[in-house]
């Protein structure tokens, strides 16, 4: 019996898709080649729910006000009303499994929200902060 749960262990390791921690541990490789380093989950706990004034409308805009300060629930879409899945792994698997998904709602979110791209010690320590969630 332990042979065959040991067998149907590897098969099933040997057919999922890229798991969270190898997806962001290759990112933060990349992003310690463009300069960052010791990457701390306590900064993005705060920039997390920090407001930063939109400079058009003057609106104050969060990365929780999407996708929610508790990371393990839903979020909801600040402008379109749509529902976000949670972004903690532990409550959907699914998450943090695809660099180029990742890359892109990073570009697109911090222009948004922070009104400029987010630099690459910035991307890590959401990164490492995420997956521990
Ligand atoms: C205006 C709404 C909104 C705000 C504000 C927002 N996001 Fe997002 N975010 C989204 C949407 C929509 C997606 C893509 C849909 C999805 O992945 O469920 C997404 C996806 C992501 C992903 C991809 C996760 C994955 O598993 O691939 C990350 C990482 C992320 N956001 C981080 C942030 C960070 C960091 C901030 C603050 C700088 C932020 N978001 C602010 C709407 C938002």
């Amino acid at each position: 019996m332990k042979t065959i749960a040991v067998a149907a262990a590897l098969l099933v390791w040997c057919v999922t898709p890229a798991s969270a921690n190898e997806v962001v541990a290759g990112l933060l490789k990349h992003y310690e080649k463009q300069g960052a380093s010791r990457f701390a989950a306590a900064s993005a706990e705060s920039m997390w729910t920090r407001p930063f004034t939109d400079a058009k409308s003057g609106d104050k805009r969060r990365c929780s006000q999407c996708h929610h300060e508790d990371l393990r629930r839903s979020g909801k879409h600040a402008v379109t009303g749509k529902v976000i899945e949670p972004l903690a792994p532990s409550a959907n698997p699914k998450r943090l499994t695809d660099p180029e998904h990742i890359e892109k709602w990073f570009l697109r979110n911090c222009k948004w929200t922070i009104g400029r791209e987010c630099t690459a010690q910035e991307k890590g320590d959401f990164l490492v902060m995420l997956r521990a969630k």
